[in-house]
């Protein structure tokens, strides 16, 4: 669960300030699905930084899951991206001289996942993204939806650990 209350970002360029978000405040539920619109420069990228752990607000309140995120250091931030938010980019950002496989399987080994359940994770991971038969082709010989698939990561992770959710 994301809740947001009055967050404030500017941007100064020289003397002049930017909101891009002015006073913010949002939840979003666990299973929520939710799109962001606005026309361009109305700080829809600000926000998804933020609710990222990407970029930090200048003011307000941002809580992942009841933690605070306001209090945690560069160190704590990171743990809780590697294991709560998953990012999909209109590019890959895939290892190119990793397979499948390995792609997968680096930010397991970043977590400290050990080797016997990260094959089991990443088999599971794989399966599921339909790409089992892929899982030695390199990112180049993977379709554009195979290789944008692997971007869910933590998702797909959570439910191989949970599979009966
Ligand atoms: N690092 C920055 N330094 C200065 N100004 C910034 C910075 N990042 C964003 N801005 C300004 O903040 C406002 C919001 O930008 P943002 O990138 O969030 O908009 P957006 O809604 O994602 O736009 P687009 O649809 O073009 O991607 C814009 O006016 C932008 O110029
Ligand atoms: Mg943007």
């Amino acid at each position: 669960m994301i809740e947001v209350s009055g967050v404030n970002k500017t941007f100064y360029l020289g003397d002049s300030a930017v909101h891009a978000l002015d006073n913010i405040n949002l939840i979003i539920e666990q299973g929520d699905y939710l799109s962001v619109m606005g026309p361009s420069g109305s700080g829809k990228s600000t926000l998804l930084n933020m609710l990222g752990l990407l970029d930090r607000p200048d003011e307000g309140s941002y809580l992942l899951n009841g933690v605070d995120t306001m209090s945690l250091d560069e160190n704590e931030r990171a743990r809780l991206r590697r294991e709560q938010i998953g990012f999909v980019f209109q590019s890959y950002h895939l290892i190119p001289r990793l397979t499948a496989r390995e792609n997968i399987e680096l930010p397991l080994m970043l977590a400290g996942v050990a080797a016997k359940q990260r094959r089991a994770e990443v088999g599971v991971i794989l399966e599921k993204l339909g790409i089992s038969q892929r899982a030695h082709h390199l990112p180049n010989q993977l379709s554009g939806g195979g290789a944008s698939a692997h971007r869910h990561w933590p998702q797909h992770r959570h439910e191989a650990e949970h599979p009966a959710r």
